[in-house]
C-alpha cells in the first residue's frame, strides 16, 4: 500500500477514540460520566484535569479504538488490540493536554490552539511505535495534516451539537 495511505489508516482507531467521549457525552453509562481528577484541585489552586475528562471518555475511547482495531483486522491492517492500545494512547494525551491546560490557568474548554489538537495523536503515535515501522516521513505527514483532520471532526461535531465550541 502506498506510504501516505497507510499512515492515516493506522491511525484511524486514534481518530474514533479522540471522537469517542464527544459521541457519548450525552450519556451517563454505569455512572461512569464523572471527572477522573474525583474534583481535586492541584498545587496552583486550579483542577488536575477538570470536569470535561471522565472515566466515560476513557472507556469509550478505549472500546472505540478496539472497534475499528477489529474492523481494520478483517483487511490485516491491525488488531482489536492494536486498537486499543492506540484508543488509549490517544485519549492518555488529551489528559495530559487537559492537565497541562489547567497549569496555563485555561478553564474547560477554552480554546488552547495546537496544543487542544496535537496532545491526543502525539501519545497516539508513541504507543503505535511498538506495532509499526513507521517511516520518518509517514509520522510528519500525520502530524502535519493533525490540526486540519481534527478541526473538521470538531466542527463537524459543533454543527451537530455534540460540542459547544468548534475546537
Ligand atoms: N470527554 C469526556 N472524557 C474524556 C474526554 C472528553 O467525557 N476523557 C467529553 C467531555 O464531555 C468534554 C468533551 O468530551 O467536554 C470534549 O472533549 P475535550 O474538547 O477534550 O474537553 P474540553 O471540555 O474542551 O475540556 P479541556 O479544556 O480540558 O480540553
Ligand atoms: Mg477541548
Amino acid at each position: 500500500m502506498i506510504w501516505w495511505m497507510q499512515a492515516l489508516i493506522w491511525m484511524i482507531p486514534a481518530y474514533f477514540a479522540n471522537m469517542a467521549p464527544v459521541f457519548m457525552s450525552k450519556f451517563n453509562i454505569a455512572g461512569l460520566k464523572r471527572p477522573i481528577d474525583g474534583g481535586k484541585v492541584a498545587w496552583d489552586g486550579n483542577r488536575l484535569t477538570g470536569d470535561g475528562k471522565t472515566w466515560q471518555g476513557v472507556v469509550f475511547a478505549v472500546v472505540y479504538g478496539g472497534t475499528m482495531g477489529g474492523i481494520l483486522s478483517i483487511w490485516d491492517l491491525s488488531s482489536i488490540l492494536i486498537g486499543s492500545v492506540i484508543g488509549f494512547g490517544a485519549i492518555f494525551g488529551d489528559l495530559v493536554g487537559s492537565f497541562t491546560k489547567r497549569r496555563l490557568k485555561l478553564k474547560r474548554g477554552q480554546n488552547a490552539g495546537l496544543l487542544d489538537s496535537m496532545d491526543f495523536i502525539v501519545f497516539a503515535l508513541l504507543f503505535a511505535l511498538p506495532f509499526y515501522n513507521f517511516e520518518l516521513r509517514q509520522i510528519l505527514l500525520l502530524l502535519i495534516i493533525n490540526p486540519v483532520l481534527h478541526r473538521s471532526a470538531n466542527v463537524i461535531g459543533y454543527v451537530l451539537k455534540l460540542k459547544n465550541v468548534p475546537w
